[in-house]
């Protein structure tokens, strides 16, 4: 590279400090703006528990029906022996599977999906249950309703011409409410009760 060897001339200099005060400027707006989003995904990880799934498990798409763990009959909410919840649900165009999850209020509860097809989105509204269903992967959450009452869980991500109608509920019930026992022997759904 060439050496500038020319001496500055005053109008140089004042180019240069204006350059570097503007790029202060420009630096110093990055830095706000990169502070603030930080401060959002804190706020949202510890305030509303909302997280990126934090393990990577992939699975063909393509055979999920043939058996394993999604399938048709593995599809609801289960009870290991202990008591730990899972529901393992089934996003395919257009519709979830089960289309009520049924499950008992104030409990963990680990969500187990996966996509059949293309990718759909998981939303359970008012918690913090979104995340995105990408075939290939299996999305694995955790939550807790505090209460029972009716959620809407609409796909919340745009999958084709039926996108629109494409939704599930969920169901919280008290504990005493939830069929615990029958949970340890077979997937239960609200729509089986
Ligand atoms: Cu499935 Cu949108």
């Amino acid at each position: 590279m060439a050496e500038i060897t020319s001496p500055r001339t005053r109008l140089e200099a004042q180019a240069e400090g204006t350059a570097h005060r503007v790029e202060r400027v420009w630096a110093w707006s990055m830095a706000a703006i990169m502070a603030a989003l930080v401060t959002v995904v804190v706020f949202s990880a510890l305030h509303w528990g909302l997280n990126p799934p934090s393990s990577v498990e992939t699975i063909d798409s393509t055979r999920l029906q043939l058996g394993g763990e999604f399938s048709e009959a593995n599809l609801g909410t289960s009870a290991a022996p202990n008591g730990a919840i899972t529901v393992r649900l089934l996003a395919q165009q257009y519709a979830f599977n089960p289309s009520c999850i049924l499950v008992p209020a104030d409990t963990p509860i680990t969500l187990r999906g996966v996509s059949a097809d293309v990718v759909h989105g998981l939303l359970v509204e008012g918690t913090n249950v979104n995340t995105m269903l990408v075939p290939g992967y299996v999305a694995t959450l955790t939550t807790r309703f505090s209460q029972p009452g009716e959620y809407t869980m609409p796909c919340h991500e745009f999958c084709g011409v039926g996108h629109q109608g494409m939704w599930a509920r969920v169901r919280v019930v008290s504990p005493q409410a939830f069929p615990l026992e029958q949970a340890k022997q077979e997937p239960v759904r609200c729509e089986r009760k």
